[in-house]
């Protein structure tokens, strides 16, 4: 494993634009389960899963109803906000701050990304503290409502503040599209990167999973090397999608990679 934690400190100092995507591997060692891994939501609870693909359509059939059942139900998302950041979070962090990490592109709604400091985040499947607008796309911080007040005075659900739409989550849920603004700069990403970072994803959820795609097949110019981190191997390293996969905990690789960095970095500057 040290060899691919060099190669890949390596990568990340010659690189002109890398891109991390990460999954909800990233966030198991703060307490949150994955989905799909030995422990996941759904590998344990399928029927869990099968809720999930509703929720969309409730909302659209009814949004008083899926607020009411958003604010009065124990869902597992009100435990997200309580959770921290943890060190595979803060590695991305710190290379962001080196200039060596141009963008997060995040499945995860937990908001650990930016807790821990990264400030180019794109939120694919939404972000957990926010609201957006179902006709405009406009989020809001969910502060800016009294939803509570609301929720007394049987006035839900929330309406945008620029074109009266009706709000919901800003989660992205199962046959809801991808916010266009985030869609279209996640592409712009993921065509220019050079390097990308693939960290605690299964890899099954499209479209997703398709920008490893697009970065191997249409990233002008320069061949896109593709580093996935991760702690069993994904379609993506058996179709070779990824050029090599370092087999492990985000929250441990991706420390190693940041020391193995910062060791050469120091090292060229006292050669100079
Ligand atoms: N370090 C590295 N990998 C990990 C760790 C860890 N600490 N913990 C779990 N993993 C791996 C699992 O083995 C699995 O391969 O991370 C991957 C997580 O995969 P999923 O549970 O499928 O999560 P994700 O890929 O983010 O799911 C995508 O599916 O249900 C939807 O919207 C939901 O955004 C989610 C999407």
């Amino acid at each position: 494993m040290q060899d691919l934690i060099a190669k890949t400190a390596e990568l990340l100092i010659k690189s002109k634009h890398t891109v991390a995507l990460t999954g909800a591997g990233m966030s198991t060692e703060s307490g949150i389960p994955d989905f799909r891994g030995p422990n996941g939501i759904w590998t344990k609870n399928p029927e869990a899963e099968k809720q999930a693909y509703q929720s969309y359509f409730k909302f659209q059939q009814n949004p008083k109803q899926y607020w009411i059942e958003r604010m009065t139900g124990t869902s597992w998302i009100h435990e997200l906000t309580k959770a921290q950041p943890n060190p595979g979070h803060f590695a991305l962090a710190e290379l962001e701050k080196m200039a060596l990490l141009k963008s997060v592109i995040t499945q995860n709604i937990d908001n650990l990304h930016q807790k821990a400091g990264n400030k180019r985040v794109l939120d694919y499947h939404g972000n957990v503290s926010l609201l957006r607008c179902f006709s405009c796309d406009t989020r809001y911080d969910p502060q800016e409502y009294e939803l509570e007040k609301l929720l007394a005075e049987d006035r839900l659900p929330p309406y945008c503040k620029k074109c009266n739409g009706v709000l919901k989550s800003d989660i992205v849920h199962f046959h809801e599209a991808i916010p266009a603004d985030v869609s279209t700069e996640s592409q712009q990403e993921v065509g220019t990167c050079d390097v990308m970072l693939i960290c605690g994803t299964s890899a099954a959820v499209y479209p997703f999973a398709m920008l490893p795609r697009i970065a191997k097949q249409y990233s002008s110019k320069q061949k896109t090397i593709i580093v996935e981190i991760n702690a069993e191997p994904t379609p993506l390293t058996q179709e070779g999608i990824s050029d090599y996969i370092i087999q492990g905990k985000t929250g441990t690789v991706l420390p190693k990679i940041v020391e193995e960095v910062k060791k050469r970095t120091s090292e060229n500057k006292h050669r100079l």
